[in-house]
């Protein structure tokens, strides 16, 4: 019973992304009720509908409001009637910049009963969890054209990789594995065999930081590598640390062998500042208004949010309660797959999570 009252920032998004926020939010506040705080939900329509209408992606203020939350609960940014880029830049990647929130926290933990591609991998095996840097590398727009649509034309994409970015990355990654204190290992993934520069950095700043942690295993494994050992054995992983776009593609495969992106969540994390929780998955536009998709993923986010704000046991039993509707009610995740719809989904986790 921490008695406390946070204020939640709410983005709902696109497409399904509102439907999920919904059930998320219905889970939150059973949550509360139960552990005796308080949230207060403030909605913001920062999305591809809004885009259209007004031509702008975020409003003038939009950041300095947002910043007045600690934490933002995000549904999907995504538009058919968008061209691809501007809603990720203009919104989401806008945010994860400004806001400074440089770690991007992705568990891959497959929940009992849900079905795996993966032959003979269990619940015990599949349990790890990728930190991946979040506002540097080649998202971090470096680049350009030369001589553009002509037949001399050059495009270049560079990959931004700073001292202090990587540092704080590196010590972001080695205080989580001790703080989850499960295999205390933690591999960098990366490419020091091609990406001489970029990769050198990483790896030295790595082993110096590892001088820090002596109880934590310093591991290394090339990102090709780390795609094979995913589905081979996963069951080596404990935390990964990575850069960037490395990051994006290795947990995309991450969530796959969790059972998919009805189930997959991620926290973009500013230690310091404003995090923003999100499932991983898209807007899924096809899926709109049917009840069809799994809200799994945006309730998860809803318990790594409170975890991140110090209400541990409310966040640990909305994933315990998620476990009890893997395990019992709903095998397959992906939408309209389910036995059930979207708001029974919320309606089930909700009821766990106000009793277990
Ligand atoms: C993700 C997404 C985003 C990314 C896109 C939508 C810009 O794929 O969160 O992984 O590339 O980071
Ligand atoms: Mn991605």
């Amino acid at each position: 019973m921490s008695g406390k009252t946070y204020e939640i920032g709410v983005i709902s998004g696109d497409g399904t992304g509102p439907e999920v926020i919904k059930e998320s939010i219905k889970v939150l506040k059973a949550a509360a009720a139960r552990f005796g705080f308080k949230l207060n939900f403030t909605d913001y329509d920062f999305n591809g509908t809004r885009y259209l209408r007004t031509g702008e992606t975020l409003p003038e203020g939009a950041l300095d409001e947002l910043k007045r939350h600690k934490a933002l609960l995000l549904g999907a940014i995504g538009h058919p009637g968008v061209k691809p880029g501007i809603l990720e830049k203009g919104i989401l990647l806008r945010l994860r910049f400004e806001l400074d929130m440089y770690i991007n926290l992705r568990p891959v933990r497959l929940y009992p009963g849900v079905e795996c591609p993966l032959k003979d991998k269990g619940p015990e095996d599949i349990d790890f969890v990728v930190v991946r840097e979040n506002t540097e590398g080649l998202y971090a727009g470096a680049g350009g054209f030369l001589k553009k649509g002509t037949k001399d034309e050059v495009a270049t994409q560079e990959s931004i990789n700073t001292r202090k970015g990587v540092e704080r990355c590196i010590r972001y990654a080695f205080d989580y594995t001790a703080r989850r204190n499960k295999g205390n290992k933690l591999t960098l993934s990366g490419k020091t065999n091609v990406l001489t520069y970029a990769f050198d950095l990483w790896e030295r700043v790595f082993y110096e930081v590892a001088k820090d942690y002596p109880g934590i295993k310093p591991d290394y494994a090339h990102v090709d590598a780390t795609t094979m050992w995913f589905v081979k054995n996963p069951e080596w992983f404990d935390v990964i640390v990575t850069d960037n776009m490395f990051g994006d593609i290795i947990t995309d495969l991450g969530a796959m062998i969790q059972g998919g992106m009805g189930i997959a969540t991620g926290g973009n994390i500013n230690p310091d500042g404003t995090s923003m929780f999100e499932p991983i998955g898209g807007s899924a536009p096809k899926y709109t208004g049917q009840n069809v998709i799994n809200p799994l993923a945006a309730i998860c986010a809803g318990a790594m949010m409170l975890e991140h704000l110090g209400e541990t046991e409310a966040g640990k039993t909305i994933e315990k309660s998620v476990m009890e509707v893997t395990a019992k009610h709903i095998k397959n995740l992906a939408a309209g797959h389910m036995g059930m719809g979207t708001t029974e989904v919320g309606d089930l986790v909700a009821d766990y999570t106000a009793k277990i």
